[in-house]
């Protein structure tokens, strides 16, 4: 299940009916997927064919097309990150920049671990939200926010978009901001 940590006073939230209530308050959705939905040999598996990809979207195909029914994304994918990621660093280094986009970020962790670090309201500041398989969340339109992993630098996510104009990231400079 999710956790969250506040960056300004250091506390952690757990359990997830807190963990929705709290995000829910941020402006943030946040459910949950049944892991065992999964074929057990996708389970730890980081490095993935599009037959497997496609594998993963059938298995949650119902989840899928329920969110997007709800939500209006379009159009879906899986990617996968991992030490065997090419330039992997470099990436990460991409990605650890507040930004924004035109469009809700939704992600569905299928397998692995990463963080959300998410501008919360006034009182709240930045937050992580840790995330493992199954956790599914949004980060609402125009929030500054940026992703990134674990220390066990693997990951394997669903995403789904409206547009693809939407997944342009805008760098968003905030003097708030304080790198953990
Ligand atoms: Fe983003």
């Amino acid at each position: 299940m999710a956790e969250i940590r506040i960056r300004n006073t250091n506390e952690r939230i757990t359990g997830e009916e807190n963990v929705r209530e709290f995000l829910n308050g941020q402006g943030v959705l946040y459910e949950h997927w049944d892991t065992s939905k999964l074929p057990e040999h996708l389970r730890e598996k980081f490095v993935l064919s599009d037959e497997e990809k496609n594998e993963i979207l059938q298995a949650y195909d119902a989840e899928i097309r329920d969110l997007a029914g709800r939500r209006g994304y379009q159009t879906w994918d899986v990617i996968s990150l991992s030490d065997a990621t090419p330039n992997l660093d470099e990436l990460l280094k991409k990605f650890e920049q507040v930004h924004t986009h035109t469009e809700d970020e939704v992600r569905a962790i299928v397998a692995g671990k990463g963080i959300f670090i998410i501008k919360g309201k006034p009182e709240v500041g930045y937050f992580d939200v840790e995330l493992e398989a199954g956790d599914v969340i949004s980060v609402p339109e125009g929030n500054p926010h940026y992703f990134t992993l674990m220390e066990n630098r693997q990951i394997v996510a669903v995403r789904l978009f409206i547009e693809p104009a939407g997944w342009v990231a805008h760098p968003y400079e905030d003097p708030e901001f304080q790198k953990a």
